[in-house]
């Protein structure tokens, strides 16, 4: 979908989306279109209950007097209180709408007088619309071809285009990164494979043990975009990228493996997130490790009761083939501490079932051993949508992954799963500041959003984009 920004130009054809404030409020552009359409749009209002309460939508179907085939009056809400969350909503939800139409082309006009300038009001209402926009039809072999959205141009109209393209720009990077439309050397990108002989060199035995009943070899993949200051410590992005998590001889049920084809999301967001850094050019050092790994039972699977040696020389008890993830991050969070430094590091993975049972789909799970890393995430967070919750860690919890034959073993006595899972990780950790973020009830969604379309949600791309932006970039 292409989006642009033009200065208001009512003669155009296609449909017309245009702003009600709440209390029927039109602007001016919206006045000068019901002037021109002989007062379609006050007689439309007039004869129905819309109100121009925020997402309120009304379709003038063949409006007389202008080109447009139908005109959308969307409701603004109070104007004063619109905010950039909000009007990506907005936009998202009336993409929907849009796209629903015949038309190939389609203007939005954003008039002036909102809580927001107008360019960033636009800008913010254009992101959420390409957010939304994104469609994964690659195995719809049967879709007709009247049945796929026709929509392909978006317009967005108001009086100060060039200053709403160029808040558009960062943020158009960012919603091609979500959506993974671009080329990742392309965009800049260091990037680094280590295959399944540089695994082995560097002694990574709790990953490989994981990889070891699979026909698909392990890699493990380094993304480096260096924006800021030369020498300047980056933040580590850590993923966990099993590209499918069976359970191994822990075998899951069918229903329990029924959706561990998105057991990737952590690498999935950390590979976004990269690549919306160097989309938009963000001025900060970062650093992105994914552990690629698929966990299958087989003759040659690794066995509950295997002991593993991981990179950090730490010994590993492997009671449960099922907790894969903690295996391959404990050596993908040594590898990135080890090799990269860095002043911080934030790691995702779908990591805990367990995770859902305690906050649902609203909000992931963070860990963390540093309050002000927190802080940033929770704040980062609100600021996008994108709400993670901390959840604690202890003693009291830490000891009951002690093994009597190892040095730890990766489950523990069976409740508090998700604080068993990050206490794990922890044990890979030295001084650093370190999050972990349990994705496992956001990573992908069984139902639309306004933003974001169901299926896979690319969580975390928001966040960790919107955490640099505050605080690591200048
Ligand atoms: N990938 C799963 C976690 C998961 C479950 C994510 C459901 C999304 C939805 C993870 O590898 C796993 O199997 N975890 C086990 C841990 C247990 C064996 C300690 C779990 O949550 O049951
Ligand atoms: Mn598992
Ligand atoms: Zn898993």
């Amino acid at each position: 979908m292409k989006f642009s920004f033009a200065e208001p130009d009512l003669g155009k054809k296609g449909v017309i989306a245009v702003a009600v404030a709440e209390g029927r409020k039109l602007g001016a552009a919206a006045t000068r279109l019901d002037r021109q359409s002989g007062g379609a749009i006050r007689r439309a209002l007039a004869g129905s209950k819309f109100d121009g309460k925020l997402g309120e939508l009304l379709d003038i179907v063949g409006p007389a007097g202008v080109p447009q085939s139908h005109i959308v009056l969307y409701g603004l809400g109070k104007a004063e209180d619109l905010i950039e969350g909000k009007a990506e909503d907005l936009g998202g939800g009336l993409l929907a709408q849009l796209r629903a139409l015949p038309d190939t082309a389609a203007a939005i006009v954003v008039d002036g007088g909102t809580g927001l300038p107008a360019p960033r009001a636009a800008a913010h209402m254009a992101y959420g619309a390409q957010l939304r926009s994104y469609r994964f039809d690659k195995y719809r072999t049967k879709l007709k071809k009247d049945d796929q959205p026709k929509l392909d141009r978006v317009t967005v109209m108001l009086d100060d285009s060039g200053a709403a393209k160029r808040a558009f720009a960062p943020l158009e990077a960012v919603a091609e990164a979500i959506a993974f439309a671009q080329s990742l050397k392309r965009l800049g990108l260091a990037i680094e494979v280590l295959d399944l002989k540089a695994m082995e060199k560097l002694k990574m035995g709790a990953l490989l043990g994981v990889a070891q009943g699979s026909l698909n070899e392990p890699r493990m993949v380094t993304l480096r975009w260096n924006g800021g200051a030369r020498g300047k410590a980056p933040i580590a992005f850590v993923g966990k990228g099993v590209t499918f998590d069976s359970g191994g001889l822990s075998l899951k049920t069918s229903k329990g493996m029924e959706d561990m084809k998105w057991d990737m999301a952590g690498s999935a967001a950390v590979v976004g997130t990269m690549a919306a850094l160097a989309g938009r050019k963000a001025k900060v050092n970062a650093v992105g490790v994914i552990a690629l790994v698929e966990n299958m039972p087989s003759g040659t699977a690794q066995r509950p009761g295997d002991i593993v040696t991981s990179a950090s020389g730490q010994t590993i008890e492997v009671l449960n083939t099922d907790a894969e993830g903690r295996l391959i991050l404990a050596d993908a969070l040594w590898y990135a501490q080890d090799r990269f430094k860095p002043a911080a590091m934030v790691e995702l993975s779908t990591l805990t079932g367990a995770i859902i049972t305690a906050l649902g789909h609203e909000h992931a799970g963070m860990f963390a051993n540093d309050d002000k890393l927190a802080d940033d995430l929770t704040k980062a967070g609100k600021g996008c949508g994108e709400t993670v919750w901390r959840m604690p860690l202890g003693e009291a919890y830490d000891k009951q992954i002690n093994s009597d034959i190892a040095d730890m073993k990766n489950i523990g006595e069976g409740n508090a799963g998700s604080i068993i899972g990050a206490q794990f990780l922890k044990r890979f950790v030295d001084d650093v500041p370190w999050a972990h973020l349990d994705i496992a009830g956001v990573a992908w969604s069984k139902k639309d959003a306004p933003t974001v379309p169901k299926g896979a949600t690319a969580w975390g791309v928001r966040l960790l984009d919107r955490l640099v932006r505050d605080k690591y970039e200048g």
